[in-house]
């Protein structure tokens, strides 16, 4: 079994996260004996800031081609409008049609946890965040912009081809994994024509899923409910800027947005993983960024491409080495990035 990745390391700390992640695809080709070829591909702020170019034309046939696609994070003080960002992270989820963002949340040490008392059995839930439409489809525009007579109007978009898949999706996830509760999140009681669309498609779905408990919270009560009570969740499944933002708090449970995996698939075909985090400026070039997120995507991204023990042995070191606390220091460690990458390849390397 082999596999050709595209790397797209972007900027800040996506680029040394993204350096661990190259570090521990190598140990686990060398133990299990694959060939996975990562194709780094310099798209980013410094690459559009030179070349007035965010990806080439073609650019996301390039990627179709590639059984899988690594993103470490895009985001940079120097392109205020995002715009780089904009076209290759968010135009891979739309134009490659990755409709599900996968978003696992697993506590691995009670210690890294700051809800009082939570256990690691206490918080391992699941998001299903929408990734193709809702907010994020820029439809709109700014009329008389930098004026007091400005009129800004962005539209969200729900569509029931949409709602439809990511739901079905997660009443799929919760029945193959023998996990009781799926839970939708929506504002239906303010966004009464958007939403219902979703409380229609809900109860639609979750009438073919009797073995499955269907519950509804308002995303306000559900980022009460997360806090208060983690352990009621199996599986969350919302819209794309709802799912963002609780993920983000979610990430927290874990130990902070350094731990915390994504996945942006279409069933299938090349889907695209990359961590919940962003390129966090404040620690670019620094070495203390935690790589754990990274990683833990890169091990999401063999699970999809059926290499299951591989998968399986990265999630095994990562978890070994939180034990050993041979972290960093966001998660009360003492070492750099590069030094927890090491700590995780080792361990590859030994259980092998
Ligand atoms: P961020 O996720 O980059 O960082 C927020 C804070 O979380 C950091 O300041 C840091 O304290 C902590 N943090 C994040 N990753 C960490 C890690 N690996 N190790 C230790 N601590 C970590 O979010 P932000 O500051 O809101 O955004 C910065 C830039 O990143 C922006 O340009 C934003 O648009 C972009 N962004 C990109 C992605 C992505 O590429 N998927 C995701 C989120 C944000
Ligand atoms: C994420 C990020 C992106 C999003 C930003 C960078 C556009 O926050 O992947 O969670 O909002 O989807
Ligand atoms: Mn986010």
């Amino acid at each position: 079994m082999s596999a050709d990745i595209a790397v797209i390391a972007g900027d800040g700390i996506g680029k040394e996260v993204t350096a661990e992640v190259a570090k521990v695809l190598s140990a686990i080709g060398q133990r299990f004996g694959r060939r996975l070829h990562l194709e780094h591909l310099p798209w980013g702020a410094d690459h559009y800031l030179e070349t007035g170019v965010t990806l080439p034309p073609g650019g996301y046939d390039t990627l179709r081609q590639f059984d899988a696609i690594f993103i470490g994070a895009l985001g940079d003080p120097r392109v205020p409008d995002n715009r780089h960002a904009r076209d290759i992270l968010l135009g891979t989820r739309f134009e490659l049609d990755l409709y599900v963002n996968y978003r696992p949340v697993k506590l691995l040490d009670e210690r890294l946890c700051p809800l009082k008392g939570r256990t690691p059995s206490d918080v391992d839930f699941v998001v299903f965040r929408e990734n193709t439409e809702g907010l994020y489809v820029s439809i709109g525009g700014r009329f008389k912009a930098g004026t007091e007579d400005e009129i800004a109007i962005q539209e969200e978009v729900n569509t029931w081809k949409g709602v439809h898949r990511i739901v079905r999706h997660a009443f799929e996830f919760a029945r193959a994994r023998g996990l009781g509760r799926v839970c939708m999140a929506d504002k239906s009681n303010a966004m009464t024509a958007g939403h219902a669309l979703w409380q229609r498609v809900f109860r639609e779905v979750a009438a073919d899923f009797p073995d499955v408990t269907a519950t509804h919270y308002y995303i306000d009560a559900l980022a009460m409910y997360l806090v208060q009570d983690p352990a009621q969740f199996d599986v969350i499944v919302t819209n794309n800027l709802f799912g963002d933002i609780i993920t983000d708090l979610a990430a927290t449970f874990q130990g902070g947005l350094g731990m915390a995996a994504s996945g942006n698939i279409h069933p299938g075909r090349t889907s695209m993983f990359e961590p919940v985090h962003g390129s966090a400026p404040k620690f670019a070039g620094k070495n203390v960024a935690n790589p754990i997120g990274a990683i833990s995507s890169a091990a999401l991204m063999l699970e999809t491409l059926g290499m299951t023990g591989e998968a399986a042995a990265i999630d095994a070191a990562v978890l070994q080495a939180v034990r050993d606390n041979e972290v960093t220091q966001d998660v009360g460690g003492t070492l750099g990035t590069r030094e927890a990458g090491d700590a995780i390849v080792r361990r590859i390397q030994q259980s092998g």
